[in-house]
């Protein structure tokens, strides 16, 4: 069974859809950088190990990305699971977790990379908005996508609208990446993401309009 760990640093709903969603794989334990994140609640409650690992009580980012890798190996992690953990990762740490770290993403990426994408995606006028699922790489927000979920913009949404309806999608598609993960539908190959058995070409679309 996959070992899972999912770093936190806010409101953790995408952790409590990936709890909710009974995965075949197992989550062992959830990192947060942040000791106030709502997230270490819903994992104690869930009965999942948690860790705290402040960010600010190190000197760069590599001294604080050894201690989470630390708490990795120790929890004997398969997988690892970026669900709003707002923290750039340093290259060894990404390096060390090449194609077994997600992070999922509130845009359409290629498109908005980086923060406050609903506002751009109004600013900007865009029909489409959603949220990708993509593996992590040293560039941010860069990884291939493996899934997206899609929606149509409305005349009347506006931020807060449009961030209640991006993370509608990330409830849907986060689990549903994952447990294809933990079930080999989804596979990374030195060949490339094969999915199904057929190499991923482009990310799995989940519309809803
Ligand atoms: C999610 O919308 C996720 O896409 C975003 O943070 C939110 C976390 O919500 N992640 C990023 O912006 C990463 N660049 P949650 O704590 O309720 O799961």
């Amino acid at each position: 069974m996959i070992k899972i760990a999912i770093l936190v640093s806010g409101s953790g709903s995408n952790l409590q859809a990936l709890i909710d969603a009974n995965l075949s794989g197992q989550i062992v334990g959830v990192i947060s950088n942040k000791p106030e994140a709502y997230a270490l609640k819903r994992a104690e409650k869930a009965g999942i190990a948690t860790a705290i690992i402040e960010h600010k009580q190190y000197p760069n980012r590599e001294a604080f990305d050894a201690v989470m890798q630390q708490q990795l190996l120790a929890w004997d992690v398969d997988l690892v699971i970026l669900a709003g953990f707002m923290r750039i990762l340093s290259a060894p740490f990404v390096q060390a977790w090449q194609g077994k770290m997600l992070n999922i993403h509130p845009s359409l990426l290629p498109h908005y990379k980086g923060m406050h994408t609903h506002q751009r995606v109004l600013h900007t006028g865009d029909v489409w908005h959603g949220c990708t699922v993509h593996y992590v790489t040293a560039e941010l927000d860069a990884g291939q996508s493996l899934a997206q979920g899609v929606l149509q913009v409305n005349i009347q949404d506006d931020v807060s609208s449009l961030a209640k309806r991006v993370h509608q999608l990330e409830h849907l598609i986060y689990p549903q990446v994952v447990e294809w993960i933990c079930n080999g539908a989804l596979q990374h190959t030195h060949q490339g993401v094969l999915y199904r058995g057929q190499a991923l070409q482009q990310p799995v679309q989940f519309c809803n309009f």
